[in-house]
């Protein structure tokens, strides 16, 4: 049948949407699929479904497209689409829901405070979580609007950073330690993790640039752990991807601790990047999965 490749979109990753969307359009085609790109950027729900999509392979990152909105949208007019439900996508996009969701399951997750700005009290926060700490937009991806907080008086300049994003805003407890991330293929039982690739940017400072637009960042896949602690990463990215209800695909975010070699979970990301420099295809490429062949595997694993 017809396939939609959905990407463009209206959020602040409408670039690396672009990028992800345009790489799996062409390795759908590849592989003898009739699929069209469509971009709920610009185009409008009624397009959509004049489109007669038999199947949506979603390529959108962030809000209006990761969110749990569009899922919404698919699962009203009838299309089925790749990835996580209505009710996943919108938790994994907060990261503080996600995180409550983790701590009630005792999944670990770095300390946090929610600060509402204007009314939270800003030392406060910094005395409670110590420094430097993390300040997020908590619906944000590809760490836009991120800061790294070392002195208590710029907590206040970075707050105002997240705040052009979302309105409340994510502060977290800074872990030093190695940067990792574990995709998770499948759903419930079957849900299963691909190799972990260990992140090593520049600095240790992976943010938008580092992520796609330099060389400068190295990838090792599979990550030199040793087994025990590889088998305990995939086992809790395996359980917080099922705690919050994902399907499909997503990939996990995880934190390995320097000081005590424990992990941390970050975040849950419900439609991960597929560019050329993006983790899930150097994931899948390890257990010998070509880009072609994830997005087929992807894309059959789409439903309503
Ligand atoms: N939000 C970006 C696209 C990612 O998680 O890969
Ligand atoms: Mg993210």
């Amino acid at each position: 049948g017809k396939v939609g490749v959905l990407f463009g979109g209206r959020s602040a990753e409408r670039d690396i949407s672009i990028m992800s969307g345009t790489g799996v359009l062409n390795a759908l085609k590849s592989h003898g699929i009739d699929a069209h790109p469509f971009d709920p950027g610009t185009q409008s729900l009624a397009e959509l479904e004049a489109a007669r999509f038999d199947r949506v392979f979603i390529a959108l990152h962030g809000r209006y497209g990761e969110d749990g909105s569009l899922q919404g949208a698919l699962e009203l007019l009838g299309i089925a689409y790749t990835g996580s439900g209505v009710m996943a996508s919108s938790i994994a996009m907060d990261k503080i829901t996600t995180k409550k969701i983790w701590l009630a399951q005792g999944l670990p997750t770095p300390r946090y405070a929610t600060i509402e700005p204007g009314v939270t009290d800003l030392d406060k926060v910094a005395s409670e979580l110590g420094l430097p700490l993390i300040v997020k937009p908590p619906l944000e991806g590809s760490t836009i609007g991120i800061t790294k907080v070392t002195k208590a008086e710029d907590l206040k300049a970075a707050v105002d950073v997240a705040t052009g994003f979302d309105k409340v805003v994510l502060a977290e407890e800074f872990v030093t330690g190695r940067e990792l991330t574990v995709t998770v293929l499948g759903q419930g039982e079957n849900a299963r993790a691909l190799p972990i690739v260990e992140i090593v940017a520049p600095e240790g400072n992976y943010d938008y640039n580092n992520k796609y637009f330099t060389d400068d960042t190295k990838y090792h896949c599979p990550a030199t752990l040793d087994a025990a602690i590889t088998a305990e990463i995939e086992r809790i990215a395996v359980e917080a991807y099922n705690a919050i209800g994902c399907e499909g695909w997503a990939r996990v975010d995880v934190l390995l601790r320097e000081s005590d070699n424990r992990p941390f979970l970050l975040e849950v990301n419900t439609s991960p990047g597929m560019t050329g420099h993006s983790l899930v295809p150097m994931a899948a490429r390890a257990i010998g999965m070509s880009y072609e062949d994830l997005c087929v595997e992807i894309l059959r694993s789409a439903r309503l």
